[in-house]
Order: structure tokens, then sequence, then C-alpha cells
């Protein structure tokens, strides 16, 4: 499955396009399948419809796991690096991962979850968690992980909207130097959570938390009597595998669903195209289960690859900023993947912390979740990689599942900045607003993708013309992405960012119209704007624009509530970084806030507005400048 040379690239790519289903099969072939397809795809971007490898039957953890047993049985499928510095590492073998996804998925069977059911995740950067998607996949439960970082409120919204049946969580969560609970969490959201029958709970902080009768269940005791097989249940290719939610420009966030087989197929072979894994590297993903590079590159795809990774509990900063590098030297990693914004925040700790460690084993450098600046890629090429290890600037989406866009390591040449050129099977294409498409090098788009590959988001869970609204009506005929595009004179493809009203912070994305509805909860503001503007560490920042009336509060206090109520809806990941207290805010005269206006303002860009003529009340603009924070 892995391309040698960039010649090898070119020709693939050429036959992925020629005879996309051809090319497809061929890869499929590398996988175990109880019965083989009846037909390759059948697609409709119109209503959407998408369905791959028709007819097929599997289980992904048979992939993952039974397929490489025994001879891999003691190879170390994940080195678990606590949260806490100098423990000894945990090494589980695919023999022990084997063992405990089956003892897992036995006690899912004895709650009465069954093929279809779903199951919400809600846990930390433990082994546990990657044992608890599996074993939702081993019994074809579909699992609906929520990040951590959610708050009840935000939980609860996701657990009711797919009527999850189970939860697993654990008492609390380790954060550098801070104990997060999260079962009281879960507890708080479980107050209006009527589909949710039982509840698994792994020790882990040893908080004490309330356990409620007959519902909770403590996590060692279920699993430990359960035996360590559980037959596979057979899947059909387009079954779905996972809910995640995501963030959009408009309402609430929407289940992104993922289907089994080609979710498979690609994020194999996009792992293995990417990075170039060779047998016996240690791989190492930072991100978060909760965030789809934890499901697709901590979790399928290097299992479905064979390959060993490190699973990391803790943040880059603690117990300082070295305890990446120092994680690198002591379990020698060949191939680190991480986000920019991490990047930035170790570049601005300084390299005290990096000469320290023995960095020469690693290979291959990654970076997905925003656009890489050229002063972090050079950061990371220079002190990092010693300039020996390219980077690969991963582009993809929660609803594309895998990479679409990235070099291949040391087959494609790297620029700073850029994803550069499409895997096989990926049909980028740029167009203007009016959905024209933009030919030849050296221009700029939208960025849409126009022939469907295996891991396409197949529907929005519950509401599918949701997800035909948000993705295939802006472009009729084609994918798109909501990002913006440039295609240099090579033909390289560098991310812009966002063009619809997704913020992205920390590479986590997160919609100004759920951040409004949160901050218009509190009683002190009547209506809100919110924008991103530029971070230096986070990529982009929150900055909230706040209508409140005549009050006798401060306006420290009206901060503080505002804070709290984004903090209690979404979580602490929305919290606006500045907020702005205004009078009122630029509209147009039919009420639409010009927020192209306050995106300027906030950028900091203040001389150069744009026309503000059409606006109701321009004054309110200078008022809005004067005021910037
Ligand atoms: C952005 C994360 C530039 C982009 C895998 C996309 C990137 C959104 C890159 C998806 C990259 C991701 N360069 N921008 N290499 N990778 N993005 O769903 O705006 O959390 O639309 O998936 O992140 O974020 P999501």
């Amino acid at each position: 499955m892995q391309i040698k040379s960039f010649e090898e690239y070119k020709n693939t790519y050429e036959h992925s396009v020629r005879e996309p289903e051809q090319f497809w099969a061929g890869i499929a072939e590398n996988f175990t399948w109880k019965k083989k397809w009846d037909k390759v795809l059948e697609w409709n971007f119109k209503t959407p419809e998408i369905k791959w490898f028709l007819n097929a039957k599997f289980n992904i953890t048979e992939n993952c796991i039974d397929r490489h047993l025994p001879a891999k049985a003691n190879d170390v499928a994940f080195y678990f690096e606590e949260n806490e510095d100098g423990k000894p590492n945990k090494a589980i073998t695919f023999q022990n991962l084997h063992d405990e996804v089956c003892k897992l998925a036995n006690v899912l069977k004895n709650f009465g979850v069954n093929k279809g059911d779903r199951v919400c995740i809600y846990l930390p950067m433990v082994p546990e968690a990657v044992y608890s998607l599996l074993a939702c996949a081993r019994i074809g439960a579909v699992h609906s992980v929520v990040f951590g970082g959610f708050s009840a409120q935000a939980l609860q919204d996701r657990i009711n909207d797919s009527s999850c049946k189970v939860v697993l969580t654990s008492d609390g969560a380790f954060r550098g130097s801070k104990k997060i609970p999260m079962k009281a969490t879960v507890d708080e959201a479980l107050s209006a959570c009527p589909t949710i029958k039982k509840v698994l709970v792994l020790k882990h902080t040893l908080e004490k938390v309330n356990m409620v009768a007959v519902r909770d269940h403590d996590w060692e005791t279920e699993t430990v009597t359960q035996p360590p097989v559980c037959e596979a249940t057979s899947m059909d290719s387009e079954d779905p595998l996972f809910i995640l939610y995501t963030s959009g420009s408009t309402g609430k966030p929407k289940g992104v669903v993922h289907t089994c087989g080609g979710y498979m197929v690609f994020t194999c072979y996009s792992f293995l195209n990417v990075f170039q894994y060779q047998p016996g590297q240690v791989y190492w993903c930072t991100a978060d289960v909760g965030w789809v590079t934890g499901h697709s590159y901590i979790t399928y795809g290097p299992l479905l690859a064979g390959a060993t990774s490190v699973l990391f509990e803790g943040v880059p900063n603690y117990p300082d900023s070295g305890r990446f590098w120092k994680i690198v030297d002591k379990l020698k990693v060949n191939v680190f993947y991480t986000a920019p914004t991490a990047i930035r925040a170790l570049e601005a700790a300084g390299l005290d912390f990096v000469k320290p460690y023995d960095l020469s084993s690693l290979k291959v450098l990654g970076s997905v979740g925003e656009p890489i600046n050229e002063e972090a890629w050079q950061w990371y090429h220079k002190n990092i990689g010693k300039e020996k290890c390219p980077i690969v600037d991963t582009w993809w989406q929660t609803e594309t599942g895998g990479i679409l866009i990235s070099p291949l390591a040391n087959i494609t040449s790297t620029k700073p900045g850029y994803a550069t050129l499409p895997l096989p099977g990926i049909q980028p294409i740029l167009v203007d607003d009016k959905g024209k498409e933009i030919t030849g090098n050296g221009v700029e788009g939208n960025l849409c993708i126009k022939f469907p590959w295996p891991s396409i988001i197949r529907t929005t869970y519950g509401d599918h013309e949701r997800c035909r609204q948000t993705y295939f009506t802006t472009y009729p005929g084609l994918y798109f992405t909501g990002d913006g595009c440039k295609r240099d004179e090579d033909g390289y493809y560098r991310i812009t960012g966002r063009v619809d009203d997704v913020i992205n912070v920390s590479g986590h994305r997160i919609g100004t119209a759920e951040v409004e509805s949160a901050i218009n909860e509190c009683t002190a503001v009547v209506e809100s704007a919110v924008v991103g503007y530029p971070h230096d560490i986070k990529g982009q920042g929150i900055y909230a624009f706040c209508i409140v009336p005549k009050t006798t509060k401060t306006h420290e206090e009206i901060r503080q509530e505002i804070l709290n109520s984004v903090n209690k809806i979404i979580g602490p990941i929305a919290k606006p970084d500045k907020i702005q207290i205004v009078s009122g805010l630029p509209k147009t005269r039919s009420g639409k806030i010009m927020r192209r206006i306050l995106r300027k303002v906030a950028e900091g860009e203040i001389h150069n507005l744009g026309d503000i003529s059409t606006l109701l009340d321009p004054l309110v603009v200078e008022e809005i400048v004067k005021g910037k924070i």
C-alpha cells in the first residue's frame, strides 16, 4: 500500500483519478473481510448518498487487532505515558489490547448494548479510552466521544442528540498539576438524559465520586471477571462506526457520521503513506481522542497498520515545556505528529527546554489542525527536526475522516505553510464565490472536493438535510470544505483558513454562533457578536463584542458572568479572550451584523474598515474602534 517515490505518487494519483473504483478496490484487498464487496462505489452528491464497498462484511477491530495475532502478540501497540512525569511506561501489547477490548466489549453486551446502539465516551487520554472505541466497534455499537473539556451542558446535548444508552467515563482527569472532575460533570449532564441506562466509571484520579445505584458501575469490578474473548460482530461496510460532534457556522454542533468500510480503508492507507511508517518504528500523535485526529491517527489508522504508538495523557508544558522532547528521547520516537498551537507555545518557552534531550530518533514530523505559520514551521524544522526531518503539514477535517492534502514524508518536497498535494483518490478544486471553477496555478479560492473518497462524511446524525445543506448545496455537485485555499505556481495547495463563521482556536473548531448564544444567556447581555483574531499561540483568539444596557454592575463583573456562562454551556475551550462592552453593533439596514467590520477591528486594522456607508448607524463603528481592547 506504500508509495515509494514521487514518480510512483504521480502515477498512482493519475490512476486513482482515471479509475477510482479500480484503484480503491486494489487498496481494499489488503484488509480482512468476511465477505467482499459486490460493488465499489455508488454516489450522488445532490442528495447526498455515498456508499463504498457495498455489501462487504467485516469488523474493523479484527483488522486493528486480531489480524496482527499471533505474529505481533508481544509487540507493543501502545506505550502509555502518564500525566505525572517519571512514572515507568506501561507497554500494552497487541495481545493485551485484544484481551482488554474483548473484556470491555463483554461488559457492554451485559449492559444491554446491541449493534447500532450509541455509547458516549467521556474519558481522559488513558488506554481505556482507546479500549472503549474498539470495544464499541467490536460489537457494532456506535461510539460518540465527547472531548473531556466540554461542560455538562454540552455533554448532555450530545448524549441526547444521539440517544446514547451508556456512558464510559472516569472519576476524574489529570491535566498538568490539576485534577479535573469527570464523573461529577457526567452526573450533572445525566440529570436530563433519559436514554442513559448504565455508566461505567474508571478509577483514575481516585477522587471520591457519587455512584448511583443500579446505573453506575465500577470499571475494574465489571471487566475483571469477563473472559478475554468476544466474537467480533459482522458489520456492513456502510453501517455507522462512530459519531463525532463538530461545530459549524450555524446552530448547535452536528454529529458527523462515519461508516465502517471506507473509513477503515482510508485511515490505514493515508497513515501509511503520509507518515511513511516503517515496521518497528515508534509513532506518536499528541492529539486527544476527543477529536477526530485521536480517532483516525491514534486509534484506527496506526492499529490497522500494526504500528507501535505512544499514548500521552499529559500536556506539553507540565512539569515543564520540555515534556514532549523528554518523551521523544525516552521512547526513541521516530514519527511525531502535533498541532501548530503546541509548536508555537513550545517555541515561546525557549530552546533551553529542547537542548537537554536527544532527538536523533526523529525521522518524520507532522502538523495538523490549523494553518502552520512559517515561523513555527521553521522553528520545528530547525530545532526539533534538526533540518533532517520532513514536515508533513496534513490538511483534513472531521468530515473528511482522514488526511486529504499533505506531503508524503520524504517523497513530496515540502514548502513551509503548504499542505502541498492531494493524496491519491482526492480531487480538490478551487471555486470562486459563484461556484465557478478557478483553473490554473497561482490562484486562490474556496476549496471543494469533486469526487468522493472512502472516508467522506455520510450524514449528520438524525438530520440528513443538515448534512446536505452544510456541505453539498453551497456549490452544487461539490463537497465544500469551508476553507479558503491558494494553489501556487507549482500546483501546491496552501490552506488559508476558514471562510465561514468558524474560529479555529488552538486547533479546536468553535462556531461563532454557539459562543454568541452562550454569551446571550447572561442576563446582563442583550446581544453579542463574536469573531476570531490572530493570536500568537492559539492561532486564533475569540473576540466578543457584547451589548450591555445600563447596569450597576462593573465591567469586570459582567466579564466574569460572560466567561462563566460560556464555561457552563460549552466549556473552557470556548471562553472569549477579549470582551468589549459596546452600546450597539454595526448592522445593515436589514439588521444583519457586519462581521467583516468587527473582524477588522479585532485584527487591529482600524484604518481600513472598508465601506461602512450601508450601515444603519455608522457612529457605532467609531465607538467600537475607540473601545478596542
Ligand atoms: C483546519 C482537524 C490548515 C481547517 C483534523 C479545517 C487546517 C479544520 C489544517 C478542520 C492544515 C486542519 N492546514 N488548516 N494542515 N488541518 N485545518 O474538523 O480550517 O477539527 O477545515 O479536523 O481545521 O478541523 P477539524
